[in-house]
């Protein structure tokens, strides 16, 4: 596959609503730790009446802010129509007073459109997102922009051993894409974290998921649902895990999350 195809495709795979919500039941089924009450706590420390979610996919952060009683204007912003619509269904069964704007926007330029661009709020939520970006430190400047002082953004992601024991068995018969290797690792603490650090005030928090697959099935529909699924590595890799169920009765991902908050002063 050439490059652009190659992108194209891990775009798609990057927008894709089934892919996403596949991924997210198999890591809430199989995990050892809540993670949405993790993020559900950090959302809570944060001041919460005006909110905007950038990358919200299906909505885990919106219900989050939503279930907040000052949540009185909540704005969530993704480029897959398909989730916007799980959202907006999602927020529409809770008891929620305040107004819910959706926007099928790019996160780049979302908040240059006219409907945002003269919004203020107190808190600008990205989770497992923000790496999507074409230009992160300009779409961070942009984002502290529109946070009144005082407020704050969160931004949620992998980092450090994230899914290492699943990378490890890939890195044997592929090379991951850089997008991943780069999200997965290296993204929060060498490229997010020293940009805001003289910006805001930091402070950062940790988690860690350990995710147990109870299957060679359940390994490979995970992996298949990924942006570094790779159809030619079927075989090896199927090998490969089960093998490791020989002796084995699941097979363990740790996720590694760090969640910043950048506080404007
Ligand atoms: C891994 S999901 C995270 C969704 C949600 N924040 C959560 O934690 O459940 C990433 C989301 O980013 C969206 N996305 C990817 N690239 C984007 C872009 N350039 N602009 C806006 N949304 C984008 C995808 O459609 C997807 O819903």
């Amino acid at each position: 596959m050439n490059r652009s195809a190659e992108h194209a495709r891990l775009d798609r795979a990057a927008v894709s609503s089934s892919n996403l919500t596949g991924r997210i039941d198999a890591n809430q089924r199989f995990a050892g730790a809540d993670f949405n009450g993790w993020v559900r706590d950090l959302i809570g420390r944060l001041p919460g009446r005006r909110v905007l979610d950038l990358c919200c996919g299906t909505g885990n952060q919106l219900v989050a802010h939503a279930g907040r009683p000052e949540c009185e204007e909540l704005v969530g912003i993704d480029r897959s129509t398909e989730s916007l619509a799980t959202a907006r269904s999602r927020i529409d069964e809770m008891d929620f007073r305040g107004t819910l704007d959706l926007y099928d926007f790019a996160m780049d330029t979302a908040l240059g459109e006219r409907d945002l661009r003269d919004r203020v709020f107190d808190q600008i939520s990205c989770c497992y997102g923000l790496y999507y970006a074409t230009n992160v430190l300009s779409l961070l400047d942009k984002m502290l922009g529109q946070v009144a002082p005082g407020g704050s953004l969160l931004i949620v992601g992998p980092w450090g051993p994230n899914n290492k024991s699943l990378f490890d068995l890939l890195r044997k018969y592929m090379t991951l894409p850089p997008l991943v290797e780069r999200s997965a690792t290296t993204f929060m603490t060498e490229e997010v974290e020293p940009y805001l650090r003289d910006k805001a005030e930091i402070q950062t928090e940790t988690f860690v998921n350990p995710v147990s697959y109870p299957s060679v099935q359940a390994v490979l529909d995970y992996w298949r649902k990924t942006t570094f699924f790779d159809p030619a590595k079927e075989t090896d890799v199927t090998r490969d895990v089960e093998a490791h169920f020989g002796n084995a009765d699941a097979f363990v991902v740790e996720k590694h999350v760090m969640g910043l908050i950048a506080t404007r002063r």
